[in-house]
């Protein structure tokens, strides 16, 4: 793996996978909303001189993926890995629910991520591994759910989750393989601090899922320690 693209990397989980993957030599192309407040990816930057770049991208707005296109400047990216991600404080609960926010939501969470990969596919396709990882959710499985609730959260999992089903079909040919990952219950400011599981721990538990996937996999839905999980 020489380079990979992580977005959401300013904090919690895609932070995390942006300093593990520096560590080991690997150049990071960090996406992030508000890159002048990303002060501990800055940090990082100065501490792996060359080795990571800051990219703009806020998943809200359409032009994203094609800025990130553009700071890319055709350099191949063997592993995308598309982790931004919110959770969304309203339309969660039967009787709260307003269409506009669970729309947004599914803008950042799952249209944002499609139209990244569809951008960044020759970026992809060119590289050695040819890897997308979709960080979604155990909330986003339709076989698991079994407890109701978090109605916009949930719906916009479930489209990702066949959003990397369908990448999965559709990039098959360009020898690309696209999986849907379950970071667990993790301490971050969203999974909140009752969460069981640290960032580092299920970074690394990723990065080792990531190591040993194969084409055979692509098309399925992982649990952090490589587990696979209903759709
Ligand atoms: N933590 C868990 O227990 C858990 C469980 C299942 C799935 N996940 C998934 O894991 C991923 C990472 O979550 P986390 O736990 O690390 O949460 P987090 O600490 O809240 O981080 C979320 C990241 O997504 C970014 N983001 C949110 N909206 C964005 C937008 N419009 N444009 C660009 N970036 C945006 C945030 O950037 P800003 O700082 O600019 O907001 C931040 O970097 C998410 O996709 C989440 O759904 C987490």
């Amino acid at each position: 793996m020489k380079t990979v693209l992580i977005t959401g990397a300013n904090r919690g989980i895609g932070l995390e996978h942006a300093r593990r993957f520096a560590m080991q030599g690997i150049e990071v192309f960090a996406a992030v909303r508000d890159p002048e407040q990303a002060q501990e990816l800055q940090a990082l930057v100065r501490a792996h001189k060359g080795r990571l770049t800051i990219v703009r991208y806020d998943a809200a707005q359409a032009d994203a993926p094609a800025q990130v296109k553009q700071a890319l400047d055709g350099r191949p990216v063997d592993l995308l890995l598309a982790n931004a991600g919110a959770s969304g404080d309203r339309s969660q609960t039967l009787g709260s629910l307003d269409m506009e926010d669970v729309l947004q939501l599914l803008r950042v969470n799952a249209l944002a991520p499609l139209k990244l990969a569809e951008v960044l596919s020759d970026n992809v396709a060119g590289s050695q591994r040819k890897l997308i990882a979709i960080q979604s959710s155990q909330l986003g499985s339709i076989g698991n759910n079994h407890s109701g609730g978090r109605y916009a959260y949930r719906i916009s999992k479930a489209a990702l989750n066949m959003i990397a089903r369908n990448l999965a079909s559709d990039l098959g040919a360009r020898g690309i393989t696209v999986v849907a990952l379950h970071p667990g219950w993790v301490k971050t400011r969203m999974g909140g601090a009752e969460a069981p599981i640290e960032v580092a721990q299920s970074v690394l538990n990723q990065q080792r899922l990531l190591e040993r996937l194969t084409p055979a996999d692509s098309g399925r839905f992982f649990n952090h320690d490589g587990t696979e999980l209903p759709w």
